[in-house]
């Protein structure tokens, strides 16, 4: 059973050989990890959009040593909290699974019957989730054009991913709840303060959607100590000063030992309306 919808025509899909397809005669693989490519070569901006196989490797090689598990903790607290006993919850932005397994995870332990589906417009990410949790129904998709009906989810995720406020407010049942995390004021700022010679702050932000109504903001918020060059490094790699960072910064990183790093996040807990 998958959530997904043919990205081309809307209808549904079912199991046709190697793949899906829909009553239109459109048809779409399946890859040998078990995602469908829901994204027309036409909505397509670069040959392989979203995150790199680089990034991607180095977010799973951090996120596994466990630096962001308190972050996964309190989704999927909120997931059990927010949920009735059979939930469908869409990762929009998934990447490579880690928030979405967990969450799923946490409900099943709560003995919930969860339908935990993700999306990401990179292959390497999607590629990567199916491999971590071989039950999630995945596929490579936009979040500008989400290839699901209108009102499929009961709980969408949003883990510093893009904000699709239009489409995420039509996927989403009405009462619904959507989990948006973002960087708060203070996110990674001591390793800002090694990259660049006059880091700022992230601003912190309570921006009203229309047709949603703001339940709360849970702050997650400690330090990681980072042993060595090995975790400093998937830390920089997996965000987006990787491709900005001055060569003196990367210099500065690369001669650490060890790094003492605030992790500062803001999870937005938001309803939709009625
Ligand atoms: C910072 S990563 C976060 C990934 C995951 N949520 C996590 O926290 O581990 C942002 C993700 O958004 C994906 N992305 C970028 N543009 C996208 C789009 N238009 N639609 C869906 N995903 C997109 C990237 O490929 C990347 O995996
Ligand atoms: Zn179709």
């Amino acid at each position: 059973m998958t959530i997904f919808r043919c990205p081309l025509c809307g209808g549904p899909l079912w199991e046709a050989p190697q793949g899906l397809g829909c009553p239109r005669g459109h048809r779409f693989d399946r890859a040998r990890e078990g995602y469908v490519h829901l994204l027309p070569v036409g909505r397509k901006h670069s040959l392989a959009p979203g995150d790199d196989k680089a990034m991607v490797a180095a977010r799973r090689a951090f996120l596994d040593k466990g630096w962001y598990a308190p972050l996964r903790e309190a989704l999927a607290a909120l997931a059990v909290e927010h949920t009735g006993n059979d939930p469908v919850v869409l990762d929009a932005g998934c990447g490579e699974g880690y928030y979405t397994a967990g969450v799923r995870e946490a409900l099943l332990a709560a003995g919930k019957s969860p339908h935990a589906a993700g999306f990401d417009i990179s292959k390497f990410a999607v590629q990567k989730a199916a491999k971590r949790c071989p039950a999630l129904d995945l596929a490579v998709a936009s979040a500008y054009h989400i290839p699901v009906a209108d009102e499929a989810a009961d709980l969408l995720l949003n883990v510093f991913s893009p904000l699709a406020i239009g489409e995420f407010r039509r996927v989403l049942k009405k009462g619904g709840y959507y989990l948006y995390v973002v960087p708060a004021a203070r996110h990674l700022w001591e390793l800002k303060e090694v990259l660049y010679d006059a880091p700022y702050p992230n601003e912190e932000k309570e921006t009203p959607y229309e047709g949603f109504a703001y339940e709360t903001i849970v702050p997650v918020s400690y330090t990681v100590h980072l042993p060595g060059q090995e975790d400093i490094q998937a830390l920089f790699q997996m965000t987006p000063y990787a491709w900005k960072t001055p060569g003196a910064g990367k210099a500065r990183l690369a001669a650490l030992t060890e790094l003492d790093c605030r992790v500062d996040f803001r999870i937005h807990v938001f309803k939709k309306e009625a």
